[in-house]
């Protein structure tokens, strides 16, 4: 059981570095969790009005979910889905910030592309097409975390596919903020400063 419980770990610590958090401070930019809605993910960092800290912060949170695949994968048979569900994990509930950690989108993108790139394509481009239409990045993460699944189980990755099922389920509760905003018709859209 060690090799399962090293992947789960290592995938963990790995999802717990909150990338956004230490560049955005690297950069003076100030503390992200005192700036627009508070979360360490790349659309608030966006909020800080650097872009490329934003690009930056989006590839390096997805990377550490891929990193995390490859390294469960590579320690144990099944361990890419343990790597996985540590990541996810570590990136929204960190150890170091008090379990308050970012709302997964990202590194549920990397954890994606990792798993089997096709699904990773169908994540990107349901996040890309769905940001694009509404505008809000809210609702683009939650339409990729809601069809991850469905791709997953479409390419016969069920492994991924019920791992994608509970992982779109914490992105719906970490986004339960965003989800008020939106019916309320308060959640700011990305690329203006004011809904
Ligand atoms: O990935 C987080 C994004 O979907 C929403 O971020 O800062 O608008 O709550 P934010």
């Amino acid at each position: 059981w060690e090799m399962p419980a090293l992947a789960l770990a290592l995938g963990y610590l790995l999802g717990s570095i909150p990338f956004g958090l230490i560049l955005t401070r690297l950069a003076g930019a100030g503390d992200l969790r005192a700036i627009g809605s508070g979360n360490i993910g790349a659309t608030n960092v966006l909020r800080t009005g650097r872009k490329g800290l934003a690009a930056a912060t989006l590839l390096l949170d997805a990377l550490k979910g891929m990193a995390a695949v490859w390294l469960g994968e590579a320690l144990v048979p099944g361990g890419a889905v343990l790597g996985a569900a540590g990541a996810f994990f570590g990136h929204c509930y960190p150890i170091w910030l008090r379990f308050r950690g970012g709302k997964g989108v990202a590194t549920f993108g990397g954890i994606a592309f990792a798993a089997y790139w096709p699904i990773g394509v169908i994540y990107l481009v349901v996040w890309l097409g769905v940001l694009a239409l509404s505008r809000y990045s809210s609702v683009g993460g939650l339409a990729a975390a809601l069809f991850a699944p469905i791709a997953a189980s479409l390419f016969g990755r069920t492994d991924f596919g019920v791992l994608f099922i509970a992982l779109a389920l914490i992105v719906f509760w970490k986004h339960r903020e965003n989800i008020g905003r939106l019916t309320r018709g308060e959640e700011p859209k990305v690329g203006r400063s004011r809904g």
